[in-house]
């Protein structure tokens, strides 16, 4: 199996108070193939963007083995972790969190930037996902003048700027309707198949779940296959 993220016996706590600790993952593991959807399902509050941050490398603060790509996490020093974290790695949030004041292409291209490829090439890149993504007619208004089901779409469209290896979606669909929600999904997991992307996809509809080549439920401090 071509393991391209291997988290081994993960612990995660977070301390509540000065004398309380909530114990969120113990001995978890947790392994991605390059270009494979996998899918994490289970109650509010159980630690499904808890898990989504550390695999995302937003929060180091965990016990356990990570290797992304065969590099061990664990070691590697601040610009390294940044270069994975920037470039190898998009996220998609239930609330979009696009920037009010950029227009949809600013949203798209912000990412880009940290990078020091031209900006031609960076524009064309966005106007092949805004194409893609059928957002092009809106390429120079503001994120609010968009429907929801549309935002996601920009949003989804940044998280593909740098090229990533991996793309984390934290409740992708929540915020949207049942229509707007099939349509997203079908249309994202059919296109990372198409580019050779890995999604990593939390939520808390069992139908998109069972859409991934790999099903988890996190349960009991662990990840079960389904
Ligand atoms: N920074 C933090 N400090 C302390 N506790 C935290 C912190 N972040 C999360 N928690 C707690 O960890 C638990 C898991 O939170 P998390 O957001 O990962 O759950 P979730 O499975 O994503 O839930 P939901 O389905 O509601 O989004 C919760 O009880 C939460 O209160
Ligand atoms: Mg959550």
């Amino acid at each position: 199996m071509n393991n391209f993220i291997e988290i081994k016996n993960l612990k995660k706590t977070f301390n509540i108070s000065s004398n309380n600790q909530l114990l969120l993952f113990e001995n978890l593991n947790l392994n991605i193939s390059k270009n494979s959807t996998t899918s994490i399902i289970g109650p509010s509050g159980c630690g499904k963007s808890t898990l989504l941050n550390i695999v995302g490398l937003l929060d180091s603060s965990f016990h356990g083995e990570y290797f992304f790509d065969g590099i061990l996490i664990n070691n590697i020093n601040k610009s390294k972790l940044n270069e994975i974290k920037n470039l190898k790695i998009g996220f998609v949030h239930q609330f979009f969190h696009l920037i009010p004041e950029l227009s949809v292409m600013e949203n798209i291209i912000l990412p880009a930037l940290i990078k020091k490829d031209k900006i031609s090439d960076i524009n064309n890149d966005a106007d092949n996902l805004l194409k893609v993504f059928e957002i092009f007619d809106k390429k120079n208004m503001k994120p609010n003048k968009l429907s929801g089901g549309e935002q996601q779409r920009v949003a989804i469209a940044r998280s593909l700027i740098n090229k990533p290896s991996i793309i984390l979606a934290d409740e992708m669909t929540g915020n949207l309707d049942e229509k707007t929600s099939d349509e997203i999904i079908k249309f994202f997991l059919k296109f990372v198949a198409n580019h050779q992307i890995s999604l990593m996809y939390v939520t808390h509809n069992q139908k998109y779940a069972d859409m991934a080549d790999t099903k988890y439920e996190l349960k009991n401090k662990n990840l079960v296959t389904k």
